[in-house]
Order: C-alpha cells, then structure tokens, then sequence
C-alpha cells in the first residue's frame, strides 16, 4: 500500500454527511427483510447489487426508499448504527454526525421513537466501547409538504435530548430550500442548529436560500456554488462549512469522472471543505475509501489530505475545547507519523 493510503487510513477522521438509512449493506437488508417478513423486490444480494446503477439522485433515492422499507423494529435500527460505527472505528473515525430521515419510517407505521430510540443505544454503546462521539441530525424530506415537516419537527421538540441539529434530503430540484422556511425558523426558535443538503443537483441560488432562508452553519454538497463567483467569495469569507461526497459525486452522475472533481479547487479557493462518504453501502466507500478515490483521482499531496481532514473537525459541531483537542490529536498523529 503507498505511504499516502496508510496516512489515509491511519490517520484520525470525523464523518458530517452520512445517511444512516444509506449504510444498509445488501446483505443486511436481505437479512433484515427475512427477519422481518418483508416483501423486497429484490431476490437476492446479486439483484440489490444490481440496482445500485444510478443515472441521478432520483434514480438512487428510489432504491434507498425500497432498501429501507426492512428497518422495522429499534433492533434494526441499532443493528445498522452498531454495524456503521464498528466499521468507522476499523477506520480511526474519531467523531460522526449522522442524519436520520424519520418520514422514511414513519410513513410505513414505524414510529419515531422506535427509530431514534434504536439509532440513540447505538451511539451510546460506540461511545463507550470505541470513544466515537456524535451527533444526530435530523433531516426533513424536501419532497413531502411543510406541513409533514412541522409535525415531524414535533416529535423532534420531545426528543430535543438527543437530536442536535436539523437537516433537507431528498430530491432537491423543484423543492428549493424557501419552502421550509417557516419550519426551520421554528426549529432554530426551539434551539436546533441548521443545516441542509444544496446545490448538489440544484442551482446556486438554492445555497443562497438555505444561508438566507434556513440560516444554515452547514451546506451539504454545495458544489453547484462554484458557478456563482460572488457566492464562493461568501462562503469564503464566512467559512462555512461544505461536506463534500466524492463518490457520491461520482455515482449519482454529479461529476461522473472523479478526475475532474472540484475538490482541489474548493481547497485552492479556501472554502471549508471536507470530505464524507454520504450513502457509503450504494456508492462503493465509507469514508477511508472517500479519501483514497479523491486522492488518487485528484493526486492530493499530503498538505492537501492534512487540511481535508483537520477542516473535517474545524467543520464539525463539537465545542470549541472539544474541536482543539481533536485537532491537537490530529497534529500529534502527523508529527509522528512514519512517512518512510
Ligand atoms: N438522501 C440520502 N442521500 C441523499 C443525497 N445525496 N442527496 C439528497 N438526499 C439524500
Ligand atoms: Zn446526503
């Protein structure tokens, strides 16, 4: 293996952009519908496998939608967060944030607290076993009305404990980030931060609208601002944060050839980018894989992958001691790493 994938690999992470729904591994699902008695569309392991050929973001969330009608019970969800994390300590992952899509679940009669109740022992029981800490982030979906999104903000509100921030998924064009307007300013009123995915398949303006409108600490995605100079300059200027998903980009035909992916530009530029695996089972790669696709595709130095990781932390939600001490780590790690 060359010198810069051990870096890669032994070097100190923290994931912002990752579906839970979107780690169900093939083989989970297949196990998880006979565990439960539900009817997939898919006979076996082979044939989910086979779906995951994706022409765009619709195409992807129609499958993601099917693969998550197996989750059922607060079992399952702990199982798929148990199985997300263990893998994330394999990958020295220091500290996750992790959105759930609730409307996928209770939609089908699968209430929210038997979701956020399986996701929540998981990310207790990773923090006592591995020492990963997290955060959960709780997304609406952008294609359903305002209205499911303010009840959806209700059940949240009772379980304000454990969910720190809110997030917008789902299909994004036609469904600009203005239309959640008045739930986000509840949701910011009742103390959650903001965040949302933008201007992945959908134009500049939606990043505008959700810095605007939503009053984002975080854009997910974002590359579709590159095309708005001022907009850079903005993000530039504020540093807000972009989670950016390599081969997410990649398979969801945002930037099929990984070579001409912005991502060295973005750093160039000084827009806070870091990088994230999205829905690692249905795009190939969890977060180490992430790294090593861009790095290979982009031939990223060592300066570049150091400033991708230290901006993973500097982007995260953790307090500002907890960031110094997590990024003091970091510098340790590199100080004494063996690059021979
Ligand atoms: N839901 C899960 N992954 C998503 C993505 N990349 N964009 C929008 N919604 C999503
Ligand atoms: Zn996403």
């Amino acid at each position: 293996m060359s010198v810069i994938n051990r870096f890669i690999e032994a070097m100190p992470k923290a994931e912002l952009h990752l579906h839970i729904e979107g780690t169900l591994e093939p083989e989970m699902m297949i196990a998880l519908a006979q565990r439960n008695g539900i009817q997939l569309s898919y006979a076996d392991v082979d044939a989910v496998r086979r779906a995951f050929a994706f022409g765009s973001l619709q195409d992807f969330l129609d499958v993601y939608y099917a693969g998550m009608s197996v989750l059922v019970t607060s079992r399952d969800f702990f199982d798929l967060a148990f199985a997300y994390l263990s893998r994330m300590h394999s990958q020295n992952v220091r500290h996750v944030e992790i959105f759930f899509d609730p409307q996928g679940h209770t939609a089908r009669g699968v209430t929210f607290d038997t979701v956020l109740s399986g996701l929540v022992d998981a990310l207790e029981r990773a923090k006592r076993d591995f020492g990963i800490s997290s955060k959960l982030i709780m997304c609406f979906l952008r294609h359903l009305p305002e209205e499911e999104a303010f009840s959806t903000l209700n059940d949240a509100c009772r379980c304000r404990d454990h969910i720190f921030a809110i997030g917008l998924d789902s299909s994004e064009k036609g469904h600009p980030p203005s239309k959640f307007s008045r739930v986000y300013r509840e949701a910011r009123q009742q103390g959650f931060v903001a965040v949302a995915h933008a201007g992945e398949e959908g134009p500049p303006a939606y990043v505008c609208e959700a810095l605007d409108d939503l009053e984002v600490k975080r854009i997910d995605h974002g590359n579709r601002a590159l095309e708005d100079p001022y907009l850079v300059q903005r993000l530039v200027n504020d540093q807000v944060p972009m989670t950016i998903c390599p081969l997410s980009n990649q398979r969801l035909k945002v930037c099929p050839d990984l070579r001409q992916h912005p991502l060295r530009r973005m750093l160039k530029s000084g827009l806070l980018v870091s990088v994230n695996s999205d829905d690692p089972s249905y795009f190939g790669g969890y977060l180490t894989e992430n790294f090593i696709a861009i790095q290979s595709a982009l031939d990223l130095d060592r300066s570049e992958i150091i400033q991708l990781g230290r901006n993973a932390f500097k982007s995260s939600f953790m307090t500002d001691a907890e960031k110094q001490s997590a990024l003091d780590q970091f510098d340790r790690f590199v100080e004494r790493f063996d690059w021979h």
